[in-house]
């Protein structure tokens, strides 16, 4: 091999590996981790990309190369030489992809076995999938539920899932963690969160028809706050009807129009209404913002409205919208409680916002 082609061939390469590493690394293709899991999801990613650039690089270099350098003649009919075969080639490209699938194999084994591998205080969460909602409880400390996945920094944690009818998908893309919920069977997930924040968590599995409103969230809290909020919760296991009005965190506060609040948020009900109070801009059903008004023209007191519409939600339709686009099932997915918070909740809101 002449001097010169080594040189453009070189050359080639680097050039398709920059623009390869430059398409990898320029956008943010992963969510920023918030879990010691998906840093060793990322590390395996980042490892594994580095293998396809390489491979990449030599592939795009040799074929260009090949193109410019070899290209026939117009008028050249002739058969290219019989060549039989290069043993010294055959055992190279054979051993070279073999040392780099053994070394994935290796390194995934090693990130998956660390990341299911819990600590000796794993704190246990159990979790419910039912068309199309989730509940989260805790059953050290005496069954607090939740409609939100809250958890302490810094402490590994262990789900304990189950479906109450099809199969769901749980996944939170910043912890790099997912797992399916099989009815019949107790899948487990495990996540080390390595940073406070809200997290959004969805159903990565196509459930039926509310599939795409099947959206909750992961609040990651200080281990300090995280006790304070189960003991909360362990204290207020039934909320009282008085009220006050917080609607600005559904963490800390177990206020009613707080845990209505949160009850929205956690069944998707964002996704598809405006309702001023949770910020929320979904268009696709009616305007919660104007509950007070629906329910003039439905001739129905306002909270019997607003609870019917939820448990029943063809029994009165507002025109221009049409039937069985909202799930039907939250009379059954929702708690007392918790449809008693969301009722509550959105009759306080939209006599707020009847009164502007
Ligand atoms: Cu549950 Cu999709």
């Amino acid at each position: 091999m002449r001097r010169g082609s080594i040189v453009a061939l070189l050359g080639l390469a680097l050039i398709a590996g920059g623009v390869a590493t430059a398409v990898a690394l320029v956008p943010t293709w992963l969510p920023e981790d918030a879990s010691q899991e998906a840093g060793r999801i990322a590390f395996t990613f980042w490892f594994v990309i580095a293998i396809c650039i390489f491979i990449f690089a030599i592939v795009a270099a040799v074929m260009v190369y090949a193109v410019l350098r070899f290209r026939v003649q117009e008028d050249d009919f002739e058969d290219g030489p019989p060549i039989h075969g290069h043993t010294g080639l055959e055992i190279t490209w054979t051993i070279i992809p073999f040392i780099l699938v053994t070394s994935i194999a290796i390194v995934s084994a090693i990130v998956l076995s660390r990341n299911d591998a819990q600590a000796k205080d794993t704190l246990r969460v159990d979790v419910t999938a039912q068309q199309f909602t989730f509940t989260f409880s805790y059953p050290d400390a005496g069954n607090v539920t939740s409609p939100v996945l809250m958890l302490p920094k810094g402490r590994s944690v262990e789900l304990y899932m189950r479906s109450l009818d099809v199969i769901h998908s749980v996944f939170v893309p910043q912890f790099s963690q997912k797992e399916d919920i099989v009815p019949g069977l107790v899948t487990q997930l495990h996540i080390t969160p390595t940073r406070v924040g809200t997290f959004p968590l969805e159903c990565t599995e196509l459930c039926g028809l509310g599939h795409s409103l099947m959206r909750s969230q992961a609040v990651v809290m200080e281990p300090a706050a995280f006790d304070s909020w189960l003991k909360k919760q362990g204290k207020t296991a039934a909320p009282t009807s008085s009220t006050t009005t917080s609607t600005t965190s559904t963490t800390t506060t177990t206020s009613p129009s707080a845990a209505g609040l949160s009850v929205f948020n956690a069944n998707g009900c964002s996704s598809c209404h405006t309702l001023s109070a949770a910020n929320a801009t979904g268009k696709v059903g009616p305007d919660l913002d104007n509950l007070v008004a629906y329910a003039k023209k439905a001739n129905q007191p306002l909270e019997a409205f607003v609870h019917d519409s939820i448990v029943d939600p063809n029994a009165y339709i507002q025109p221009g919208y049409q039937k069985n686009v909202m799930p039907g099932t939250f009379g059954q997915s929702l708690t007392k409680s918790q449809l008693d918070a969301v009722v509550s909740f959105l009759v306080q809101s939209a006599q707020k916002s009847g009164n502007k």
